[in-house]
């Protein structure tokens, strides 16, 4: 008795000491039903590719992917991998992507600073020299290194298609400095910036403008560019990225498990059978 009245009363203390901060939270993500969500899921090759085109052409120009080489879009599981090239630095297609961008080298010569278009085994460049230009070029912000963003945040890929589709115009009474927009589902606390009636409302400010737009990306598979798509694609793109055997892994354990099945199925047999004339 004394001990349920013990426990009663610590959760009672959980309750009130807990959800004190509400009025800052910001907005769920919006759930997506994502190809690669579940056991069996797998990544959807056709978006991971167009969320390589958004990242490459719109993403690109703020973000880095430290961890990313040309090469990984085609490795097994990379969304250019080409069983006709196991080897992902001769798959063509990959090496034609990677030639498209332009990285720094040194003249082994002159030991100048050149630049030069880059190969399958090239790093993803970065935008930015450093982490003061990168500042510098966005209002004092870091856009974030992009390679694990999704393991990063709470939400995963939910949350990077809802920051990107999240925009809204702010309600009057909200005092958004320059340089800044409001965003239902980015963290924050907009309690000081409020001037209107009631609670301030959820979410934060984000220093990066909204960057996506309808047609701003020309998909090569025709899938219509809306905001929505590229947003979807893109934080697909990033899923994989942040999580690139995702796909292996699970096949792998799909494989595991019938396996186990089977052997199960075989153990109960012979048992059956050792055991057949012997009572027990
Ligand atoms: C013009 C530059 C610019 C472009 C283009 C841009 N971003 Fe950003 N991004 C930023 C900046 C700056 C921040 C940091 C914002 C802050 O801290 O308030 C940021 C932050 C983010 C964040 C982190 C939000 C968080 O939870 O902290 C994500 C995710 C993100 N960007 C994704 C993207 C994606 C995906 C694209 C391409 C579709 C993109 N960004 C394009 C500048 C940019």
């Amino acid at each position: 008795m004394l001990r349920k009245v013990i426990a009663l009363a610590a959760l009672g203390l959980a309750f009130v000491g807990g959800p004190a901060s509400a009025a800052s939270e910001p907005e769920e993500p919006k759930s997506v039903a994502w190809s690669f969500a579940g056991p069996f899921g797998k990544f959807d090759t056709a978006q991971v590719q167009r969320g390589y085109k958004v990242y490459r052409e719109v993403c690109a120009a703020c973000h880095s992917m430290d961890l990313m080489y040309f090469r990984n879009l085609g490795q097994k599981s990379g969304p250019f991998f080409d069983p006709e090239y196991p080897n992902p630095t001769e798959n063509p297609y990959v090496k034609a992507l990677a030639k498209d961008i332009q990285v720094n080298d040194i003249d082994q010569e002159t030991g100048d600073t050149i630049q030069r278009a880059a190969t399958a085994a090239d790093k993803f460049p970065s935008p930015f020299p450093n982490e003061a230009a990168a500042r510098a070029s966005n209002g004092g912000a870091l856009p974030p290194d992009l390679s694990v963003i999704v393991k990063a945040r709470e939400g995963g890929a939910d949350y990077i298609y809802s920051i990107l589709v999240g925009y809204e115009t702010p309600p009057p009474g909200l005092k958004v400095a320059p340089g800044q927009y409001y965003n239902p589902y980015m963290a924050g606390d907009l309690a000081a910036y409020w001037t209107g009636k009631g609670h301030a409302p959820k979410g934060g400010f984000i220093a990066m403008p909204p960057p996506l737009a309808d047609g701003k990306v020309t998909f090569e598979d025709g899938k219509a560019s809306t905001v929505d798509q590229q947003a979807k694609d893109v934080s697909a793109f990033l899923a994989w990225a942040s999580d690139p055997k995702q796909t292996e892994r699970k096949q792998f354990g799909l494989g595991a498990m019938i396996y186990l099945l089977i052997f199960t199925a075989l153990l109960w047999f012979s048992y059956k059978r050792v055991w057949r004339n012997v009572a027990h």
